[in-house]
């Protein structure tokens, strides 16, 4: 595990972009793990900068994002599709065909996660994974006691997470309950990861996920048994480690 502490929130989304970007210019076909939520947001500012100031082509690459919602329709604005869409696909010019995001519409759960690991090994598997991390530790959507082996699934969003996306949607009642992610299996596949933590309120899971025992009760320490997981903290995510 590498740890680069960076001063500023900027700084993190500037650093771990040129990971990405560096991963894309060495493989234009590269294969792109795309994390929501709000911490990857300057990643994808510096990146779609990149690509306008053309230094950066991500035209011929793909990407499988961590997670979606259950229970909301597809055009919904917080749908992770439509995020995907607008955060990442539109502003990096990827071609919409070539990104994925699970279906949690679909009426066979089971059968379209199982799918949608088997496209992303058909793919030739995640150049490079961009994660968040919750302040409970869950990568993707895998709360605390999620199995360190587990695939794709369907899981129920803890009440915390849930408050936190609150902030998403009109009324805290519409935050749905359920959501299909990509497994800490499925995300320790992956070639790389970039891990992404800005602000104190991440201080406590940034230390348990590098410095804590390995443990499904903190889903972000499973990335302590991959080969090339960088984690790019601001100074306030980096203030409880030791
Ligand atoms: C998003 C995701 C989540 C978020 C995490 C942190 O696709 O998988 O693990 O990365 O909930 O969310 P933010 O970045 O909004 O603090």
């Amino acid at each position: 595990m590498e740890i680069i502490i960076l001063p500023t929130p900027a700084d993190v989304g500037r650093v771990a972009a040129s990971l990405i970007a560096r991963v894309v210019n060495e493989k234009p076909a590269a294969v792109l793990g795309l994390a929501t939520g709000s911490s990857p947001q300057d990643i994808y500012r510096s990146l779609a900068a990149r690509v306008e100031a053309g230094e950066l082509d991500v035209s011929q690459a793909s990407g499988f994002a961590l997670d979606e919602y259950v229970g909301i329709p597809l055009d919904h604005p917080e749908s992770y599709a439509s995020v995907i869409a607008r955060d990442v696909v539109e502003p990096l010019g990827m071609d919409p065909a070539k990104v994925r995001v699970p279906d949690g519409r679909a009426d066979d759960i089971e059968a379209a996660t199982r799918e949608y690991d088997e496209a992303i090994a058909a793919a030739g598997g995640v150049d490079i994974q961009i994660l968040g991390i919750g302040a409970n530790g869950h990568i993707g959507f895998n709360e605390p006691t999620s199995s360190i082996a587990s695939r794709t699934r369907i899981k129920t969003l803890a009440p915390s997470t849930r408050e936190a996306n609150a902030r998403f949607f009109d009324d805290p009642a519409d935050v749905p309950t359920h959501c299909l992610t990509q497994g800490l299996g499925t995300i320790l596949d992956a070639k790389a990861v970039v891990l992404v933590a800005q602000g104190a309120g991440k201080a406590d899971a940034i230390a348990a996920a590098v410095e804590g025992p390995v443990s499904a009760m903190c889903p972000g320490s499973a990335l302590q048994l991959h080969r090339h997981a960088t984690i790019i903290v601001d100074e306030a995510a980096a203030s409880k480690l030791t």
